[in-house]
């Protein structure tokens, strides 16, 4: 017997068939008549045992199945008789795997804590679901878009021996008779010594920040996406996130509309964003919120609430470019008209969800960095081999990072992180 996936089933109509999965929920009709939502991962069936159809039997085996037990129905889908484009599966057998005892996850409203410590079954709900799917196209459309550009995969070390992000926020690991490792904050300064090979590079994984921080937008694992070229400066650097970005958006309404609507995703706003980003310098947005009312100092980072204004009366994301180089990392380009400034750039999305990408002209220049690294505290012995890259064949070059996550949080309209991540780390939870 054939083995369908429900997201096939409208190409099996009226063949007897076999589908795999779990029940999610089920209703009584009446005496003779139960309903079970079942789902198999591709989709989610409603299917129907008719006792005078399948007999006594089969249907007293369906009248034993809860929620979340395993199950193979074997039957025939059918076109729902009212609803264009709907499928329902009439059971005619079924193949008990596992009675699960009663779910602990119930439809009452649970708890953010209990879902959590729930997450290996919090994930089966059908609004998880919809974001891990989401997440998946997210991962790919951004993969797909640097392979037709031309970008090698180019996979950096997780296990490094220094910081690229500062040091507040390293993890520290014993590494044999070496000392200390720590995690990788961000592949970029391997990506850079990756375009002097490749041209155009990029990495894609886990990266960690022991960050202090318990927002709705701070992991302490989480993925990046790195990109790196040579020869690209710091405005085509804008460009290509910009038309990376706006990719992923059509990639995301054109492949998950179903599950953008198990979400209740605002589309529309989503297709709003695709549209030019604005771009403002650092002094531009601090002359703004003072202009609102904020009070903030030509030198100061922005957190959520100055973000949130921000994007406040744009349909886009906003690019902040040119920063002061006290508050941004030690490997951004200084800007050649004020050195006060450094080539960076943050995208901030709109609706709220803050910075989702970290970008800039890399220094370039030998001794320029190295006093950078010196003025840093960082021992230059640790940087020599990021340092020879400026010295061997040393070229304009820039490149960002797209916090995996943050991007799936606007795509989904997921008001917090953990959301979006299978197994969520954050400072107050490592378990599940
Ligand atoms: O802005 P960040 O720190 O930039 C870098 O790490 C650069 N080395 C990237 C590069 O140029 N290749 O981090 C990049 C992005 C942020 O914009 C944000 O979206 C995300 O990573 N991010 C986090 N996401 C979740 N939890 C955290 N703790 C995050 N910290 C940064
Ligand atoms: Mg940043």
């Amino acid at each position: 017997m054939k083995i369908v996936e429900i997201k096939n089933l409208k190409h099996f109509v009226g063949e007897e068939i076999k589908i795999r999965g779990w029940v999610r929920n089920y209703r009584k009709g009446s005496s003779k008549l139960r309903f079970v939502i079942f789902r198999d991962g591709s989709g989610v069936v409603q299917a129907i045992a008719f006792k005078p159809e399948m007999g006594e039997e089969n249907f007293e085996k369906v009248k034993k199945l809860t929620i979340e037990s395993s199950v193979e129905l074997i039957g025939q889908p059918s076109e729902h008789p009212h609803k264009k484009g709907v499928y329902d599966f009439q059971i005619k057998d079924l193949n008990i795997i596992n009675i699960a005892p009663e779910y602990p996850i119930g439809k009452k409203e649970h708890g953010a804590d209990f879902l959590l410590s729930q997450r290996h079954l919090w994930l089966r709900s059908a609004t998880q679901n919809a974001a891990l799917k989401i997440r998946h196209t997210v991962y790919f459309a951004i993969c797909e878009y640097l392979n037709k550009d031309g970008f090698y995969r180019f996979d950096s070390p997780i296990l490094t021996p220094n910081a690229s992000e500062g040091t507040t926020t390293l993890f520290e690991v014993p590494y044999f008779d070496m000392g200390s490792a720590f995690l990788s904050q961000s592949g970029q300064l391997y990506l850079e010594a990756g375009i002097m090979s490749l041209g155009k590079v990029y990495d894609f994984g886990p990266v960690f920040r022991a960050e202090k921080s318990k927002t709705r937008k701070h992991l302490t694992e989480f993925w990046m996406m790195d990109a790196e070229a040579a020869f690209m400066e710091h405005s085509e650097n804008m460009d290509l996130q910009e038309k990376l970005i706006r990719y992923v958006i059509n990639t995301v309404i054109e492949r998950n509309s179903a599950e953008l609507e198990v979400l209740e995703r605002d589309v529309e706003k989503l297709k709003k964003a695709d549209a030019p980003f604005k771009r403002m310098t650092h002094r531009e947005v601090i002359d703004m919120l003072k202009e609102k009312g904020v009070d903030i100092g030509y030198n100061d980072d922005f957190g959520a609430p100055e973000e949130e204004m921000i994007t406040a009366d744009s349909d886009v994301p906003v690019f902040i470019e040119k920063w002061p180089k006290e508050i941004k990392s030690f490997y951004m380009k200084r800007d050649a008209k004020n050195p006060d400034l450094v080539l960076g750039s943050d995208l901030i999305a709109p609706e709220g969800f803050g910075e989702i990408i970290g970008g800039s002209q890399r220094e370039d220049d030998y001794e320029i960095l190295l006093k950078r690294i010196e003025a840093e505290g960082y021992d230059p012995k640790d940087y020599q081999w990021f340092l020879d890259l400026r010295k061997y064949g040393s070229v304009p070059h820039s490149g960002f990072g797209i916090g995996l996550e943050r991007l799936v949080q606007w795509m989904t309209g997921i008001r917090h992180i953990r959301e979006v991540i299978p197994f969520p780390r954050m400072i107050n939870r490592i378990n599940p």
